[in-house]
């Protein structure tokens, strides 16, 4: 291919990329599979790196193209980006109004939500973007452009020719589920977890490698454009044109003929707040009109022709009367708050979580002190900090227990990890975790045994491992208060039937430190009962494709236990069914696969050890019988074959994927 020819086909990729990024990410439907999009990025890539000359910022390719850099470049915005005036009271919205008519006359408004994120400016020269710029102190803000170019709803080029130069505005969250994951992984590697979404956002735009931001699950809705190059009557007229050229507008945006019609949405909008997978503050209510709002104006900090509206606050202060310390299934001791009782957003809290230790001390939370509560979005409330001028010098600290307050086992830390742990297997705390995991849908799937009956079941001294389970008589179940003849007779039936469950679900509910569902699963099918599993020796493990080091080590730890030798010895009397089945369906059972092209994170026998010993078949010639084509670079020709049977094609992170997947 010559250089002509070359610039051509990356001009087409480029068209294709960014039209299948835009329905992906902006329209939210997506119009082609992953893997194709993988494919075509995949092709341009390598067209870029035979004609490297022909690389552009602006390429679908570059959006993680920064490298990590010290500090940000500081740089002034060229209007100032004001911030809002706040109102919480539906009639200071009715003193705006009257304002607004006695400056402009009569005019219609627009409300939008007011997203609870980070106000960015983004600067498009030639219909390309340029630069990203924080909001800062509202005259200079730092140049984030490399980290804002990681997040796919932002067009490197806008669509169409409607506008080519302007700057536009918006706000950059992050979606509750996502930052749920996010703070999930965090707390797996025993880092601090954001507080709220807004914080996750801002701390994830102000990261100094653009590959950490572009992990993070990061969004924006785009409602402001000015110094454009065409002249746009109404902000209404507006929020179509950001729309057409590429971005994500916020669907709640409304337009309305006046004030009273305004409040009644305002309120509608308060309510959808807890049903919409991110957070809102309030709504904006702005002039509708532009020639209106350049009329009447702005003051230096704020615009006149806009006003906010708040809703209740997710934050209340509160006293916090004691710091109590709970166990959980592995052992690890969390701090929880316990609050004078109070009402945020219509829920009272009574208990907040403290994460860790370090955190507690980080923050230096007190016992006695007043505290900043804060309830985001369905998240379990948290302190966000102490109110230091409110002290009266009779707080207490809360020091590291050095013993377990449940069982009293002295408590240990490793180096460098933040958790403190309570080492004690038979720990009774640790015992409820243990029995909720061991019934949970997952593992045993025992119907009926809800944290409510564990519970009473522990207090009660009916049970002490998960073996009493299957000891248990209807007339002891009938003991538990709320239990009655036909609730008793299901209980015992679910723990009955789970006896019958697979291997690897007993595996899994035994709780075996780093054992999940996957390594479970593995086990189960290397193994075919629990007797060989406890009798594997540490090498053999290891050597198990799949399993690290460290869970082949905490295998052994448990099967060297006596007391988990003598559980697993009652198991199997009872009649728990310790050995995989005859008919033993594995997660890929007769499954057939074949390979084509070069695979990047897995080596191509690797890839086929795993297939076999998950029960599958990998095949070396192409016919209709293959269930999964799995396509890596530079496929050969049988790619081309399994498009023309229509089979089903896979990349290799969908492979891993599958490989993964709960049956
Ligand atoms: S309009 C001059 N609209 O709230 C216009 N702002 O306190 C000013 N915000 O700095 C911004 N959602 O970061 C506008 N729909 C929305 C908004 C919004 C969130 C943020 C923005 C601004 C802050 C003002």
């Amino acid at each position: 291919m010559n250089n002509k020819e070359a610039e051509k086909e990356i001009k087409k990729l480029r068209e294709d990329i960014n039209y299948y990024n835009h329905m992906y990410y902006v329209e939210n439907n997506p119009v082609i599979s992953d893997y194709e999009f993988d494919f075509l990025l995949k092709k341009l890539e390598k067209l870029e790196s035979e004609f490297p000359e022909l690389i552009v910022p602006e390429s679908p390719t570059q959006r993680v193209g920064g490298k990590p850099i010290d500090s940000f470049t500081a740089v002034e915005h060229k209007t100032p980006m004001l911030s809002l005036d706040n109102t919480y009271d539906s009639d200071d919205l009715k003193e705006f109004d009257k304002k607004v008519k006695k400056n402009v006359g009569e005019v219609e408004y627009v409300v939008e939500p007011k997203i609870d994120g980070i106000g960015v400016a983004l600067i498009y020269e030639n219909g390309i973007f340029i630069r990203g710029i924080t909001r800062g102190d509202g005259m200079n803000g730092d140049d984030i452009t490399s980290n804002l170019k990681t997040i796919h709803s932002i067009p490197l080029i806008l669509r169409g020719d409607l506008l080519k130069n302007a700057e536009f505005r918006g706000e950059v969250y992050m979606s509750l589920k996502g930052f749920k994951k996010l703070n999930k992984m965090r707390e797996k590697k025993d880092e601090t977890v954001f507080a709220n979404p807004r914080n996750a956002a801002a701390g994830s735009v102000r990261q100094l490698d653009p590959r950490v931001v572009e992990s993070r699950p990061l969004d924006i809705f785009v409602y402001f454009v000015s110094n454009s190059d065409k002249d746009i009557h109404t902000h209404e007229k507006s929020i179509e044109v950001i729309k057409k050229v590429g971005f994500r507008v916020n669907p709640f945006i409304k337009k309305l003929e006046n004030i009273e019609q305004v409040i009644k949405y305002c309120n509608k909008l308060e309510k959808i707040r807890n049903s919409i997978d991110y957070e809102i503050d309030g709504a904006v209510i702005k002039v509708n009109s532009i020639k209106k709002q350049k009329q009447f104006g702005e003051t230096s900090k704020h615009p006149r022709w806009a006003i906010s509206y708040k809703f209740a606050a997710k934050q209340s202060t509160t006293s916090l009367k004691n710091i109590d310390i709970q166990v959980g299934r592995m052992g690890t001791l969390t701090p929880v708050a316990i609050l004078e009782p109070v009402e945020i957003g219509g829920v009272t809290v009574s208990r907040a979580t403290l994460h860790n230790f370090d955190e507690l001390r980080r923050k230096d939370i007190r016992i006695g002190d007043n505290v900043l509560i804060e309830r985001s979005g369905d998240v379990i409330p948290q302190v966000v900090k102490s109110i230091i001028e409110k002290r009266t010098g009779k707080e207490k600290r809360k020091n590291i227990p050095k013993k377990c307050p449940v069982c009293g086992s002295e408590v240990v830390r490793k180096e460098k990890e933040v958790a403190v742990r309570c080492p004690n297997n038979y720990c009774s705390a640790r015992l409820k975790w243990r029995i909720k995991y061991y019934a949970s849908r997952d593992a045993m799937d025992i119907d009926h045994l809800g944290e409510s009956t564990i519970d009473k079941l522990l207090e009660k001294d009916l049970i002490n491992n998960v073996a009493d389970l299957y000891f248990l008589s209807k007339d002891d179940i009938l003991t538990l208060d709320g239990f009655k003849d036909k609730s008793a007779q299901n209980l015992i039936e679910s723990i009955e039937n789970s006896k019958k469950q697979d291997l690897s679900r007993l595996i899994y509910g035994l709780g075996i430190l780093h054992v999940g569902k996957y390594a479970a699963q593995i086990l189960a099918n290397q193994y075919q009962s629990i007797d060989e599993l406890a009798k594997a020796p540490v090498e053999q493990l290891k050597e198990i494709d799949g399993l690290g080091d460290k869970t082949a080590e905490a295998i052994c730890t448990f099967f060297a236990t006596e007391e988990n030798v003598n559980l697993i010895k009652r198991l199997k009397d009872i009649g728990v069914e310790t050995k995989e089945g005859k008919k033993k369906k594995m997660l890929l059972q007769d499954k057939k696969f074949i390979f084509t092209g070069g695979l990047s994170n897995i080596s191509r026998p690797d890839a086929t050890d795993l297939v076999k010993k998950m029960g599958g078949i990998v095949s070396s010639s192409i016919g209709k019988s293959i269930d999964y084509v799995v396509v890596g670079h530079k496929p050969g020709s049988k790619f081309k074959k399994a498009e023309k049977l229509g089979l089903r094609i896979i990349n290799e992170k969908e492979f891993i994927k599958l490989l993964s997947t709960k049956q």
